[in-house]
């Protein structure tokens, strides 16, 4: 299938932060797969491209999902009455023992996958569970599906069920390098592993190291959870006294940044040394509003973040999230930084619908390189969205139809093409 052709019609992206670009009845060249700008007039030189006339539909960068448990979409819009240490206990722990059962992993991750290529994301980075045999089926599923995703086998060996704690019975973290030696020679397109410890109440210091080790020997990113909750922030405090702060506790063994690309989920409640290390670093902050409500966690200051010029992308950090969809974490994400503003800290200004569009694009993009804008040299990773079923008595602005289309959730049902990288999923 060809990567060179033109999209016509209403063209929307966000270059920077807090300004949102429209471009009405425009083309967007896609040259190799890579994004060649935005153009009213096609340009002599791509004179030749064959165009794809989207009409009145408007076209936008795919979503990022910085933070997803592909092992929870299972339970999902379920056992929100709790809070995080007992959801995990009660609720998250029981489930992935299920993925000791491959049959069990194979029809779940079939539907996660599936849900998530009909979805706007277009990248993603995943957590699978401790099995290696049911992760590497999660990276098959996801292979298939075309998005560009990376994918985690969990590593723990303290605090969760037998079924879910490693024995190093081979060598701490042998487990995971089998799993990654699997993963790369199998060749992938779209599809790389990523080391994952799952948080560090649920890591020994002796696993931390190695897996600080696998990441350097094979130069891997890197994710996990941060300061989310305050029961949990007290647990890490006991638990690894030795840490100046809680991502201190990555940082120690070559997990937090610096070298790689390491992306920390939450951070709801990172104190100011950690905020300066995490930028320092060069961290990934993924902002999951949905899951901080569902599992009471709190509220990221994301604003105070974005003036400290952190790199910041959304998660819907599905089952702790309600859905996968980040259209939705967009609005939730701008509805929760008013209650911090009206509430916390009204130095904090909510954030601007342009602004969270930033964040579920190029913010949450960056972290997979040149991605989630239209600008030249960007990767061509785009929707085709179609919001001509929700009725309106009278024409309203594209800006208006694309703010309305996150708000109503139009992403279901609404999304008429999908392009990774040039290429068409559907
Ligand atoms: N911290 C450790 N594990 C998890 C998890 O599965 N979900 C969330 N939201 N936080 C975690
Ligand atoms: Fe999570």
């Amino acid at each position: 299938m060809s990567r060179n052709f033109i999209l016509k019609g209403n063209i929307v992206h966000t270059p920077e932060s807090n300004c949102l670009v429209v471009r009405e009845n425009a083309h967007v060249v896609c040259e190799d797969g890579v994004c060649r700008g935005v153009f009213d007039k096609i340009p002599e030189c791509y004179g030749a491209l064959p165009v794809v006339d989207c009409g009145d539909k408007m076209i936008l960068p795919g979503m990022v999902d910085l933070h997803i448990h592909a092992a929870q979409y299972a339970y999902r819009g379920t056992g929100m009455d709790y809070e995080l240490m007992d959801w995990l206990e009660n609720i998250a722990f029981p489930e992935e023992m299920r993925y000791a059962d491959a049959a069990y992993a194979l029809k779940a991750y079939t539907q996660f996958a599936e849900r998530l290529k009909a979805s706007a994301t277009t990248r993603a980075v995943i957590f699978g569970t401790v099995h290696a045999d049911a992760t590497l089926t999660l990276m098959n599923c996801m292979e298939k599906s075309g998005l560009v995703s990376y994918v985690g086998k969990v590593n723990m060996d303290r605090y969760a069920p037998p079924g879910l704690t490693e024995d190093h019975a081979d060598g701490v973290g042998a487990d995971t390098r089998r799993f990654i030696e699997k993963c790369l020679g199998r060749g992938y397109r779209r599809t790389k592993p990523i080391i994952t410890p799952r948080f560090v109440p649920c890591c020994t210091d002796a696993l931390m190291a190695a897996l600080g080790d696998i990441r350097r020997e094979y130069g891997l990113p890197v994710q996990s959870h941060l300061s989310e909750n305050p029961d949990e922030v007290q647990a890490v405090a006991r638990l690894a006294p030795q840490a100046e702060f809680y991502g201190d506790a990555y940082d120690r063994f070559g997990l937090f940044g610096r070298e790689s690309n390491t992306v920390m989920a939450h951070c709801v409640y990172s104190t100011p040394s950690e905020i300066k290390r995490i930028k320092r670093n060069g961290v990934w902050v993924a902002h999951c509003p949905s899951s901080n409500m569902n599992i009471a966690s709190g509220i990221a200051p994301v604003r105070r973040y974005m003036d400290e010029g952190l790199r910041i992308g959304l998660g819907s950090d599905v089952a702790g999230g309600t859905v996968e969809s980040v259209f939705r974490a967009v609005t939730d994400a701008i509805q929760v930084s008013k209650l911090y503003w009206r509430y916390i800290d009204s130095g904090a200004k909510p954030l601007t619908f342009p602004e969270a569009l930033y964040l579920a694009t190029k913010g949450g993009g960056s972290f997979f390189g040149r991605v989630g804008s239209f600008e030249e040299g960007y990767a061509f990773d785009a929707l085709v969205l179609d919001d001509s079923a929700e009725p309106t008595p009278r024409p309203l602005p594209v800006r208006s139809r694309l703010e309305r289309a996150f708000y109503l959730g139009l992403d279901r049902g609404g999304i008429e093409m999908k392009y990774v990288d040039g290429e068409r999923l559907f």
